[in-house]
């Protein structure tokens, strides 16, 4: 999950990480109260979860509150790359000497952390780190060690900072390790960190991500998710605890066990070629316990999807065995009603398969049709979804 600038703001001052004073605000009128409670010059950032937005017109620098209010309602609205601003920050405005970059990653690849400096930092970062990748320090951070001062002033040399800097920002860099550490994140950059025409050393821009399989370690985590800018199905699909990623196709598919979804999802799409370039709509792993509630869960949320014109359910029993399931996928139908309106597919196989396909027999459901291969059934759903495209 990436944090918006102002929630890493937030963040980086529990952790005494030193920013300037900042405040949000979603209309003008807000913008005008917030500079005047903050006073001098301030800055206003659009809150975008996307980099470039001072090149882009979202960054505005202005000297007292009236003009805060004329460059929120410029900001407010604004499309970045495609990102449109609800919300602006107001920050007090730094006299900044110098600008830096600053960040410490997870480097998948590597299985470790990494940290890039720079002594040259702000908006030209990505084609210094092009053109002049030297003048970019990569340096691996040993989890197990972590980032100490040492280590911090390792990086900072590496990053070109001279020797009177390097004791200024290698505490800070630390800092910024603890939140990265004590916040299981993936990422935590800034830039700018600047040095200001006073001397100090403040974090002017942050971005950090969130690792979401460590949000059972953080309480705190959830009410920093956007859940106005989630996709309204992924999120209806959490809110019961389903396995759902959303994809670009018309053919729903469910199963049980991400490796056989995953598998169905190419099935599904080799039969889709050979019926008008049909594709999987979604991936939905309802898990082991197949019950009715947990079935309509997962149907609910696939036949919502606009885009959906099939569905293919593919169940391989095991503890929960086919009749459970079959079950399941009966009451789930006379749980939706009328909200069921697109052909399902159901291949069963695997524990009390002959009572389950004798279960979905009787029930008879109009919609629904049998299919006794998972083969046959991608061929069958993806016939039905460009039937109906
Ligand atoms: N609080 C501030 N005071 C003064 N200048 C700022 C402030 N915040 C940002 N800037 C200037 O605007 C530039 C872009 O802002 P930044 O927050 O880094 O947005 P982005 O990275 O999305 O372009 C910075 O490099 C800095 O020069
Ligand atoms: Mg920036």
């Amino acid at each position: 999950m990436d944090l918006y600038e102002y929630q890493a703001r937030d963040l980086f001052e529990s952790y005494g990480v030193p920013v300037l004073a900042g405040l949000i605000a979603d209309t003008p009128e807000e913008a005008r109260a917030a500079a005047e409670k903050i006073g001098g010059t301030v800055v206003v950032k659009a809150q975008v979860k996307v980099g470039g937005r001072g090149k882009a017109g979202g960054v505005k620098v202005v000297h007292n509150a009236d003009d805060a209010f004329a460059a929120a309602e410029q900001i407010l609205g604004l499309d970045i790359k495609g990102h449109v601003v609800k919300r602006v920050m107001i920050a007090a405005g730094a006299r900044i000497d110098k600008e830096f970059y600053f960040s410490v990653l997870l480097d998948r690849a590597n299985r470790s952390y990494l940290s890039l400096c720079s002594v040259e930092g702000g908006m030209e970062i990505e084609e210094l780190a092009v053109e002049r990748p030297d003048a970019l320090a990569k340096i691996e951070v040993n989890p197990r060690a972590g980032l100490d001062l040492a280590k911090a002033e390792e990086i900072a040399r590496a990053g070109g900072f001279p020797e009177e800097l390097v004791a200024k920002v290698a505490p800070v860099f630390v800092k910024l390790y603890d939140v990265y550490k004590g916040e299981d994140a993936t990422l935590v950059e800034v830039n700018p960190l600047v040095l200001t025409e006073d001397g100090d050393i403040i974090a002017l821009d942050g971005k950090v991500s969130l690792d979401e399989n460590a949000g059972f370690r953080h309480p705190k985590h959830e009410a920093l998710e956007d859940k106005s800018a989630a996709d309204p199905l992924e999120a209806k699909a959490k809110e019961n605890d389903l396995n759902y990623v959303k994809l670009d196709g018309e053919v729903g598919v469910i199963g049980n066990g991400a490796g056989l979804v995953m598998s169905t999802l190419d099935v599904v799409a080799y039969a889709g070629e050979r019926h008008g370039g049909v594709k999987p709509a979604n991936f939905l792993d309802i898990g082991g316990g197949a019950s009715a509630e947990v079935m309509a869960a997962g149907l609910d949320v696939i036949l919502n999807d606009a885009q959906v014109k099939s569905v293919f359910v593919n169940v391989f029993g095991g503890i929960t065995a086919c009749d459970a399931v079959a079950k399941g996928i009966v009451g789930a139908l006379a749980e939706l009603g009328s909200a069921a309106n697109k052909p399902l597919v159901v291949r069963l196989d695997g524990n009390k398969v002959e009572e389950g396909r004798r279960i979905l027999n009787e029930a008879n459901h109009p919609l629904v049709t049998l299919a006794a291969t998972m083969d046959e059934g991608a061929d069958k759903a993806a016939e039905l979804a460009n039937a109906a495209k």
